[in-house]
């Protein structure tokens, strides 16, 4: 399966209560693109996602989801569309066992029992909870009720998957999971939008990060630049990944996003007979050509 594009043209949202949370955003994801969204509580993240599925419709502007806007089309033809795991697992999950609750996505989109059931177990599989099939959701702790609810969405196979906070709460084995779904969805072609206050999981996932402020992208791009800006981190009240703060403060130029290309960039790595010891006390921007 491979993904579709997105694209949001001057959107503007203003809830019934009057709080204006997106401000003419303007925005486009190509076919298969993985894409992290970062930003302050309340900067409109979540609101601008849910327009991808038509939770909501824009108060001005359009959002179009592969060549079709979503103003323009139901509920359901969306939800074939757009997977939109929900921030908080208890929105999205509601029926009595593990299982019925997964096999509840591709069902609605038209499976049979027995696909859905298979498709259900599969996914309970990849998030790791295919023992708890048949429990009771709240049996469930929350870490493991988010991972039902990406279950949910994964069954339903879409094009899209959108991902609201997905590593909040989970440790480090979950995190790993779910860092390996975005990379098997995207390795498929499928399109990923995942908002985190993660940045190490955001700079090791994700190629290309949207900064949200008061509901306008405050800045788009690799997330060696998004996060090379001081005026943006500040704005967003994010702090860079721990690997680019320790770069910066040993002075290199390079912004290494993994531990692998960290320790390749620490200077006299890789100079096998060890003679660039003294030349890389500069760091790896005075060592350049190395
Ligand atoms: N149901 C709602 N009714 C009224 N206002 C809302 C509602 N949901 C969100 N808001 C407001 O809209 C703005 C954007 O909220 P949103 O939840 O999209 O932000 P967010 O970036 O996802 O924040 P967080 O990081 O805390 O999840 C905020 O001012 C918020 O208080
Ligand atoms: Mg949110």
């Amino acid at each position: 399966m491979s993904g579709v594009a997105l694209r949001f043209d001057d959107v503007r949202f203003r809830y019934p209560s009057g709080t204006e949370a997106l401000r003419g955003v303007s925005l486009s994801i190509a076919a298969g693109e993985r894409v992290a969204i970062v930003g302050q509580n309340g900067a409109g993240k979540t609101t601008l996602v849910r327009h991808l599925n038509r939770i909501f419709v824009p108060t001005s502007g359009t959002v179009t989801v592969g060549d079709r806007p979503t103003s323009g089309s139901t509920i359901a033809q969306m939800a074939a569309l757009v997977g939109y795991v929900f921030q908080n697992p208890d929105e999205q999950i509601f029926a009595r066992t593990v299982v019925a609750d997964v096999m509840f996505g591709p069902r609605n989109l038209g499976a049979g029992e027995e696909e859905a059931r298979e498709r259900a177990l599969a996914a309970l599989t990849t998030v790791g909870l295919a023992d708890q099939a048949d429990a009771h959701p709240h049996q469930l702790s929350l870490s493991e009720r988010k991972r039902v609810a990406l279950a949910g969405v994964l069954a339903m196979r879409t094009p899209v998957l959108v991902l609201d906070e997905p590593t909040t709460g989970q440790d480090a084995r979950g995190v790993e999971m779910i860092a390996r779904v975005v990379a098997e969805v995207s390795a498929e072609g499928r399109t990923v939008v995942a908002i985190t206050h993660d940045m190490d999981f955001c700079v090791e996932h994700f190629d290309r990060v949207i900064v949200m402020t008061q509901g306008e992208v405050r800045a788009d791009g690799a997330p060696e630049q998004v996060f090379g800006r001081g005026d943006v981190i500040e704005a967003a009240r994010v702090e860079p990944p721990q690997l680019m703060r320790l770069a910066a403060r040993l002075g290199w130029t390079e912004r290494p996003r993994t531990v692998d290309a960290f320790v390749d960039a620490v200077p006299g790595r890789g100079d096998v007979g060890g003679a660039g010891d003294a030349r890389g006390l500069g760091g790896p921007g005075a060592s350049a050509g190395a």
